[in-house]
């Protein structure tokens, strides 16, 4: 399942993710800096927030209320269309082809 991830300086990298997998380790296995992922994935760090592409918004499902009272500690912008925490982001095939742009800081 190929997942494009844009750094905030325009910088893409196509990364190939197995079923299951979230945005999250995808991007740490990778070794692309822009997620930190500092809690494991656990919903309790906020240092895996992303911006998900407009174009995959529908795809990609509504946040948890959990995922959303933690996106408030995010450091960079919080947009409330298409900000998420990648490590809630499970991909399945129904999302191969999916972007996302990674904030300024975590
Ligand atoms: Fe900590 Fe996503 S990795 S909230």
């Amino acid at each position: 399942i190929k997942v494009t991830y844009i750094e905030s300086n325009g910088t893409a990298h196509e990364v190939d993710l197995d079923p299951g997998q979230t945005v999250m380790e995808g991007a740490v296995n990778a070794g692309i800096g822009g997620i930190w992922g500092d809690c494991g994935g656990a919903c309790s760090c906020a240092t895996c927030h992303v911006y998900v592409d407009p174009a995959w918004r529908a795809l990609t499902g509504e946040k948890s209320e959990m995922e959303e009272s933690m996106l408030e500690c995010a450091t960079a912008e919080v947009d409330p269309e298409g900000s998420r925490l990648s490590c809630q982001l499970a991909v399945s095939d129904a999302l191969d082809g999916l972007i996302i742009r990674l904030p300024e800081t975590q």
